[in-house]
This record gives structure tokens, C-alpha cells and sequence, in this order.
């Protein structure tokens, strides 16, 4: 009978081979005694959610250099850490980790329960998150289940069953795998061999400290696997954004209202977007100059075209929706991708 694979050979490989991520305490500095600081671990869990590590790297050291505790962090000003969170989408994260830095400190006294029953209780910390901090930060023997577990799971046992549906099973697999003994490192040397050998598209099996046990290996079904329903298309929506600026240089802009779709940031007045061309809404009296091309962008659930409209007004002109932000306060990194994409497109195609 084939072995089972060995919790214990994983992490021999990940003493050797883990990623140097900025919010990771290394399996070294771990076994001299170093425990993670659980906001560091909090905060990377949050802006990994559905975010790639590469994106997420810069946006870390910002946000840990301006905001290195939890306290501070809560103390901060909503819109100041709106701007910083800018381009990595998904905006209600944003907010709810202000919401949670504010209730660790209002609860907890600004020190993160070690507990997931607790951590589960906080604004935007799911099974997945408090599993994740519960193991990584505080060494609790959590199962931490992401799309690369479940790669690793479904590969491992030649699991067949489709997602989502094969959920549960990849859980209790994963599951049954976590050790007692060191399950932080363990729970990141899943998600490192998920994401640097057990790769989606062509996995390195010849670098793979399971190989041995691998069914999806041994079968020569792990590259197909996991299998996947096929996700519907998304449905397409449109609608027009007005790009002002004003003599003096200022630009029309508005904060959007706090929840919804880009809840809270900031961005171009425009019309609704909808499956069909929704009604000219501009925020001020001008002669419109229409791009020449439109923006593409896809969020969770749609896609979305949308037309650019630019115009020049003079100083005294008077909208009827936004503030002008003088051009010296305005930073289109401070707006999220789709509106910074308007923005890009304006430029390009000014005269
Ligand atoms: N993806 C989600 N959490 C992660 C972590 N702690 N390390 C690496 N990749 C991750």
C-alpha cells in the first residue's frame, strides 16, 4: 500500500525552501523561539484574500511602515487608509479591517485573541482567516484551506470530484494531514508547495517532497486535477464616467457612498452601470469630449465597459454633484483600479 504523505517530510522541505515574505517569521527564527506578530499575520491574511502575493508585497510595507500595531492602524483616518488600500480591490475588506483593528483594540485591548472561536467573531475574519491566523500567528493546530490546498489535496489523493463541491472532502483531507507539531509552518508549507512546486498548469513532481506519495502522480492525473464546473460568463454592464478638470487645474471628483460596489473611495462622478446603456447623468454643464476607447474591467460578478467623458470648465463653474480636489491633493493612486483606468485613458487621448 502507498504511505500516506508525511506532514513531516513537508515541513523538512520548507525548513529548506520557504519563501522570504515580509510578514513571515521564517521557520528558523521560529524554532529560536521569534513568534509572529499576529497584526502582521492578520494583516497579510486580509489583503491576500483573492490577491495575488506579488500584489499584495508593496501594499504590506506601506501599510506596515505608516501603520506598524494594531493601534495605530485604528486610529487612523477611514479615507487615508481607503487611498492606501487603492488598487488592491475588493473594498469592503478595507473596511472591515478598520472595523476589526478597532474592535481589537475596543475588545481586546489591541491584542489579537488566540483563539479561532474569538478571531471568528471579528469584522472580515471567515473560517479561512482565523484558521490561518489561529495556526501561523499563534502555532494552534488550525487547517488552513486555500486554492492551493486544495490543488495539493485533490493532487495528493486523485480526487475527481469537481469544485466547488469537492469542498468538503479537500477539507477533511486537509484536515486529516495537519500535524500537532508545528502546524504555523506546516499550514504555509502547504500553501508554499501549492504555489512554487504543485503549480497549477505544470507542477515540478521531480521537486516534490510528496511525490513518493502521490496518487495524482502515480495515477498521472495531477495535472488535470483539481477539476473544476465551468463557471458561467459573466454578463457585461456599461455606463460613463465624467472626467472634469477645472481651469485652475482642480479635478471633479466624489466619494462614493459606503457600501456597495467600491464602497467609500473615491472616484469620477458617473451613471449607473446596467445591462443597458443607463441615462447621461453629467455632473456639471460642458462640452463632453468622448474617448476614444473605453475602459474594460471585471469585477466578481460582471464585467463592465465604460465610456470616458472629459471636459474642461472654468474656475467659477458650480457642480451639481462631487468637489473639486485641487490638482496638488489629487494622487490617482489614491483611486481604485477601474477609476485609475479612466483616468490613464483621459490622459492618453487629451489633446
Ligand atoms: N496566501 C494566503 N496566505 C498566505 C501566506 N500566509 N503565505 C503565503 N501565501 C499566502
Amino acid at each position: 500500500m502507498r504511505e500516506s504523505p508525511d506532514p513531516l517530510t513537508l515541513l523538512a522541505w520548507y525548513d529548506r525552501h520557504a519563501r522570504l515574505l515580509p510578514w513571515r517569521t521564517p521557520p528558523a527564527a521560529r524554532t529560536q523561539g521569534i513568534q509572529p506578530d499576529a497584526y502582521r499575520v492578520w494583516l497579510s491574511e486580509i489583503m491576500l484574500q483573492q490577491t495575488t502575493v506579488p500584489a499584495v508585497k508593496g501594499y504590506f510595507e506601506r501599510f506596515t511602515a505608516t501603520w506598524p500595531t494594531v493601534h495605530a492602524l485604528a486610529a487612523a483616518d477611514d479615507s487615508v487608509v481607503m487611498a492606501a488600500w487603492a488598487g488592491l480591490g475588493y473594498y469592503a475588506r478595507a473596511r472591515n479591517l478598520l472595523k476589526c483593528a478597532r474592535q481589537v483594540v475596543q475588545s481586546f485591548d489591541g491584542v489579537f485573541p488566540a483563539d479561532r472561536d474569538l478571531l471568528l467573531t471579528l469584522p472580515g475574519i471567515g473560517p479561512y482567516t482565523a484558521s490561518a491566523i489561529a495556526s501561523i500567528a499563534f502555532d494552534l493546530p488550525a487547517t488552513v484551506v486555500d486554492g492551493n490546498v486544495e490543488r495539493v489535496m485533490a493532487r495528493v489523493f486523485d480526487i475527481h470530484t469537481p469544485l466547488p463541491k469537492a469542498k468538503g472532502e479537500l477539507t477533511a483531507l486537509a484536515g486529516s494531514l495537519t500535524p500537532t507539531q508545528r502546524p504555523g509552518d506546516y499550514a504555509q508549507a502547504v500553501m508554499d508547495l501549492g504555489a512554487t512546486v504543485c503549480t497549477p498548469r505544470s507542477p515540478s513532481c521531480g521537486l516534490c517532497p510528496w511525490s513518493e506519495a502521490c496518487l495524482g502522480r502515480a495515477r498521472n492525473t495531477a495535472v488535470d486535477l483539481p477539476k473544476k464546473i465551468r463557471k458561467p460568463s459573466k454578463p457585461l454592464r456599461v455606463g460613463t464616467v465624467y472626467i472634469v478638470r477645472r481651469s485652475d487645474g482642480a479635478w471633479l471628483l466624489e466619494q462614493r457612498p459606503q457600501t456597495g460596489l467600491l464602497g467609500g473611495m473615491l472616484g469620477w462622478p458617473g451613471t449607473n452601470w446596467s445591462e443597458s446603456t443607463p441615462p447621461d447623468c453629467p455632473p456639471i454643464d460642458a462640452d463632453w469630449t468622448e474617448v476614444s476607447t473605453q475602459v474594460r474591467h471585471v469585477f466578481t460578478h460582471f464585467q463592465l465597459h465604460l465610456a470616458v467623458r472629459i471636459a474642461d470648465v472654468a474656475v467659477n463653474a458650480r457642480p451639481m454633484r462631487g468637489t473639486f480636489i485641487p490638482d496638488e491633493r489629487f494622487n490617482p493612486s489614491d483611486l481604485p483600479t477601474v477609476m485609475r483606468k479612466a483616468f490613464t485613458l483621459s490622459q492618453a487621448d487629451s489633446p
